[in-house]
């Protein structure tokens, strides 16, 4: 009698913990997990990869061997009935981060995909899957890089201390987590590399490899690389690139002048985050050229962060110089809660997005081939 009570009791528990995993938490990544099956298929064309920019070295201790590198690697899908504009994610800690959301659901990737938008995926040389670099370099573990990616990330004030007004984050998933911070690449955050991957930008757009209709979308770092690329891009090509979106953008590109300078500060030029100063010639290319530019701000970011000041700046003298420049903080201008450092893997990215499609929508850029 004793022993049916307890089977009993461990199948109703047994069951009660299968309704609760299957409603409330969505599985981790698997092809079979998420509500996405309800959907249609996304519909490709084609997808593949290439590599562009680099350079032939020569061995100097023997002139016949020679070394290609410093290339960045392209992967890009095309949906089946596309629309005229393409979307170039860069990424700072990985390209993963654009692929899924932090439950496994679906990242910026497959949601735009299925908004019929073509997708390019990069990774700037040295970095990710273009790491066959001109120079050697050492990769050292970084100790204590999961409690910084929890504060810098913007999830809590201390490591594994949620923001107690909501995260968009599946807090109590411990694998999330896990997958969170363990996809991330070296980022080389030094002054240089951020040139060097900026040139190479430059000159995917230059050679059209991106389309004739492109929106760069950035994470962290990767917007002071898409400010300064925007800078080098040739003028006949400019217009090519039609906006950008900097979530959290850590780094801001400024014309040289002398009250900009004064305005702004002392500089390290060494270091990867800029701020950056630019002939005022090449930032004027860069603001008129694209149609707008969107600095964008997770929650609980305060007015008095460095980098949300110099965004504001930045914006600033984007608009002075004749471009169309806006700062958008989540939670203040569009009422969205608890997004992190990179709002477009938050649990509520769909709605980012949505912000992303109004721009579009008023801009006309939303049509199809
Ligand atoms: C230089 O490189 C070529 C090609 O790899 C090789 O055949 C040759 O032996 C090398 N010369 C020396 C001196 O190592």
């Amino acid at each position: 009698m004793a022993s049916t009570t307890i089977l009993f009791l461990f199948f109703c528990f047994f069951f009660l913990s299968l309704t609760t995993s299957t409603t409330a938490t969505p599985p981790h990544p698997s092809p079979h997990n998420s509500n996405n099956n309800k959907q249609k298929p996304i519909t490709l064309l084609s997808s593949g990869g290439f590599q562009i920019g680099g350079q032939k070295t020569i061995n100097p201790l023997n002139s016949s061997e020679t070394l290609t590198c410093d290339h960045a690697y392209v992967e890009y899908f095309f949906p089946a009935r596309p629309r005229k504009l393409s979307f170039l994610l860069w990424h700072s800690s990985s390209t993963q981060l654009w692929q899924n959301r932090w439950d496994g659901g679906p990242g910026y990737k497959d949601l735009l995909l299925r908004r019929g938008y073509p997708v390019y995926l990069w990774d700037g040389p040295r970095v990710g899957r273009a790491n066959w670099g001109c120079e050697s370099y050492l990769y050292e573990p970084h100790f204590g890089i999961d409690e910084l990616n929890f504060v810098n990330w913007n999830f809590g004030e201390k490591f594994k201390i949620w923001y107690d007004d909501g995260v968009q984050f599946p807090v109590d998933d411990e694998e999330a987590w896990i997958q969170a911070t363990s996809a991330r690449y070296a980022e080389f955050d030094v002054f240089e590399n951020v040139k060097l991957q900026s040139e190479v930008m430059a000159k995917a757009v230059d050679q059209g490899k991106l389309g004739e209709e492109i929106v760069w979308v950035t994470s962290s770092a990767g917007g002071f690389r898409a400010q300064l690329a925007g800078t080098l891009v040739s003028k006949d090509k400019i217009k090519r690139v039609k906006g950008l979106i900097a979530y959290e953008s850590f780094g801001y590109v400024f014309p040289d002048l002398k009250e900009v300078r004064e305005e702004i500060g002392e500089i390290d030029e060494v270091e990867g985050f800029g701020p950056s100063f630019v002939l005022v010639e090449r930032f004027k290319k860069f603001t008129e050229g694209l149609k707008f530019i969107q600095f964008v701000w997770g929650d609980h970011r305060s007015e008095d962060h460095e980098m949300v000041q110099m965004s504001k700046k930045c914006a600033e003298w984007i608009n002075r110089f004749g471009g169309k420049a806006e700062v958008v903080m989540l939670r203040e201008d569009a009422g969205l809660k608890g997004n992190t450092h990179l709002p477009f893997a938050d649990l509520n990215n769909e709605e980012v997005l949505g912000l992303v499609e109004g721009v579009l929508r008023r801009e006309g850029l939303d049509g199809f081939v």
